[in-house]
């Protein structure tokens, strides 16, 4: 089969596709003929080793495609089924084993390509707003990216909750998508200081929550936009990792909470995955949530996808298609 492998880190070069053996499940695991890969950002770390990875790996955590054989002592799925996962590496292939315990069944009405692009960033988004900090009807929230994968998702989870969006932006045609997903309002950070605009829109007091998945270009502008007892969710680092810090500014600032939460620690169960996955899949169902495609590379293109992504190039959510 055709896969994307990484043979040792570095920049998006090192993302080359190339002739290797199909895989066999083993037990417990199914065969899934890949009908779309998620690309995300921990791919970028993971090629980069920032995230330490054996090597040689196929990247590639996320995706969706059919069942095409089941190791044994699988009984979940059967071949033929349409499955999706967002925690297994190998996804940027033709072929990939998906233990059964990570995969969810895809509901009819939702398209393979929308169910990869759902499960990694739609679980996040999912845990962000009910779990890290549950979002209350009212509460005022800064997203920053906002129309990046994570923004968009982030955006309109939190208008489905009754909270108002303020967004972070760098251009006039992400400010439009963001908008288009529902935030009321949108800084240009590239152009206007953030906190002292987030208090001018919330008359001085601050918002409840900031979803910083910037990180070390943010961070600072985070902390100053919250009111008094407010979360800052840091949950990514675009622009790079964020350095230590005295935690005595979360007394001076208002006794705040940080927290840096990953999903693997928010589908620990069986019925977490299930109760995460379900309400992803039928709030797409009903159309209350828009999984927006952004950009579909072939295999051989990966190494442009992590490009764009990290290039500031990109908007929504990026697919390989093998
Ligand atoms: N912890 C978790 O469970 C979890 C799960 C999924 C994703 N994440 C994190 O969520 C974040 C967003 O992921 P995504 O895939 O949806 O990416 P994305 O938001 O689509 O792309 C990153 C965006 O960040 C903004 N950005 C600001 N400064 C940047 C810089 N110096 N370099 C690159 N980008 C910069 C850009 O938007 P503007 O041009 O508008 O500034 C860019 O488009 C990542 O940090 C990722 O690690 C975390």
């Amino acid at each position: 089969m055709r896969a994307v492998v990484v043979e040792s880190f570095g920049g998006p070069e090192v993302l080359k596709a190339a002739e290797v053996a199909d895989p066999t499940p083993g037990a417990g695991e199914l065969l899934v003929k890949v009908a779309a890969a998620g690309v995300n950002y921990i791919d970028t770390y993971q090629r980069t080793g920032a995230y330490p990875m054996p090597t040689p790996f196929v990247p590639g955590l996320e995706g969706a495609g059919e069942v095409v054989a089941v190791g044994d002592g699988a009984s979940r799925f059967k071949v033929g089924d349409r499955v999706a996962w967002g925690a297994t590496i190998g996804s940027y292939a033709e072929l990939t084993r998906v233990h059964e315990d990570g995969a969810v069944a895809v509901p009819d009405g939702v398209e393979s390509d929308v169910a990869a692009g759902a499960m990694l960033q739609g679980m996040t988004a999912h845990y962000l707003t009910r779990s890290t900090y549950p979002v209350q009807s009212g509460d005022t929230v800064l997203v920053h990216a906002a129309a990046g994968g994570m923004g968009l998702l982030l955006t309109q989870s939190i208008k489905a909750l009754g909270g108002r969006v303020i967004g972070t932006v760098s251009t006039a045609e992400k400010e439009k998508l963001a908008r288009e997903a529902g935030a009321d309002e949108i800084i240009r950070y590239t152009e206007t200081e953030i906190a002292p605009e987030v208090r001018r829109l919330t008359d001085g007091q601050g918002v409840a929550v900031v979803y910083d998945g910037v990180g070390k270009d943010t961070f600072d502008a985070s902390l100053e936009s919250l009111r008094v007892r407010g979360t800052l969710a840091l949950f990514g680092a675009a622009s790079g990792p964020v350095p230590p810090f005295d935690l005595q500014r979360l007394n001076a600032a208002g006794s705040l909470f940080v927290t840096r939460p990953t999903l693997a620690h928010h589908v620990l169960t069986r019925e977490e995955l299930d109760w995460r996955s379900g309400e992803v899949f039928a709030a797409i169902q009903s159309g209350r949530l828009t999984i927006r495609i952004g950009g579909r590379y072939p295999l051989a293109e990966a190494a442009r996808s992590h490009d764009d992504l990290q290039g500031r190039r990109t908007t929504g959510k990026l697919l390989l298609i093998p």
